[in-house]
C-alpha cells in the first residue's frame, strides 16, 4: 500500500481550477519530484494534501486514511511535514526561535535533541542559531525552512520549490543534505520544482504537471534520459 494516494484531484479557486485529475502515488521512503512550470498546479497539490486548499471532487487517503476536510494542523499530527514555496520563515525571530515554531508540541527536552539533530544536518544554521533569520541569505532561510518542517518528525514531507531564486551551488547543496536526511530518517518527500533536471537527479520517480494535468510520470531516470519528455515538457534538448 503506498504511503500516499492523490487520485482524481480537483482542486478550484471558484471558476479556477488548480488541478484536473491529477493521480499518483508516494511509497514509503521515496522521493518523488512534482515537476511543472509556473501555474501547472504543484502548490495546489501539495496545499489540497495538507488541507489548505479545497478540492470539488477527488480523494486524498495518507496512510489508509482519507485527508477530506481535514485541517491543516491534524494533517501534520498524521506525520505530514511542510516547507511552503518562498520559504516563509519569520524574519524577526531568531534562527532557534524558526526551529522552535516548528517543534511547538515538544517537551523542552525533546526539542533540545531535535534541533540538535537538524543542526547536523545544516551545521551553517548552528553557527547562525542567535540571528535573526530575517538576516540570513536566500540559501540559509531555505535550509532553515527545511529544518523548521523537520522538527516535527514528518514521515511525509512536502517541500516547494526548495531551489526558488537560489545559486546553483546552493541547490546543490541542499540536494545532497535532503538526499542524507530522507535516507537517515527514511521519510518519504514531494519534491515541487521547475528546476527538473535538478528535482529528477534526487527523486526515484517523478510526476510531469502542465495546467494542472499529469501529462506524463515514471522512474525519474528514464524521463531524464527520454528525448521526447526533454523536448516536449522540459524545455531541454
Ligand atoms: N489562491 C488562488 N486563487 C486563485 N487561483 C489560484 C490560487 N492559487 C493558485 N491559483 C491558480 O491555480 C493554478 C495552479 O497554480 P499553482 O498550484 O500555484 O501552480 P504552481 O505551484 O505549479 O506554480 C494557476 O492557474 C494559478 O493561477
Ligand atoms: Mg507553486
Amino acid at each position: 500500500m503506498p504511503l500516499l494516494k492523490v487520485e482524481d484531484l480537483n482542486v478550484r479557486y471558484g471558476s479556477i481550477q488548480g488541478t484536473a485529475g491529477l493521480s499518483f502515488e508516494v511509497n514509503a521512503g521515496e522521493i518523488v519530484a512534482l515537476i511543472g512550470s509556473n501555474g501547472a498546479g504543484k502548490s495546489s497539490t501539495l496545499k489540497a494534501i495538507l488541507g489548505m486548499a479545497s478540492y470539488v471532487s477527488g480523494s486524498i487517503v495518507y496512510n489508509g486514511q482519507s485527508l477530506k476536510n481535514m485541517k491543516p494542523h491534524e494533517v501534520v499530527g498524521l506525520g505530514v511535514g511542510y516547507s511552503p514555496e518562498g520559504r516563509r520563515v519569520f524574519p524577526a525571530l531568531s534562527v532557534q526561535d524558526n526551529l522552535r515554531v516548528g517543534g511547538y508540541t515538544r517537551s523542552t527536552q525533546e526539542f533540545e535533541q531535535r534541533s540538535e539533530q537538524i543542526y547536523g544536518y545544516f551545521p551553517r544554521l548552528k553557527e547562525r542559531y542567535k540571528q535573526d533569520a530575517g538576516s540570513l541569505s536566500g540559501g540559509e532561510q531555505q535550509m532553515l525552512a527545511i529544518g523548521r518542517a523537520l522538527m516535527s518528525f514528518p514521515k511525509l514531507f512536502l517541500l516547494d520549490e526548495p531551489s526558488l531564486g537560489l545559486a546553483p551551488i546552493i541547490v546543490e547543496r541542499i540536494g545532497e543534505i535532503l538526499r542524507e536526511v530522507q535516507q537517515t530518517e527514511k521519510i518519504s518527500v514531494i519534491l515541487s520544482e521547475q528546476n527538473a533536471i535538478w528535482a529528477l537527479g534526487l527523486a526515484s520517480r517523478a510526476v510531469i504537471l502542465e495546467l494542472g494535468r499529469v501529462v506524463a510520470k515514471g522512474e525519474a531516470a528514464e524521463l531524464r534520459e527520454s528525448s521526447k519528455i526533454r523536448n516536449a515538457y522540459l524545455g531541454l534538448d
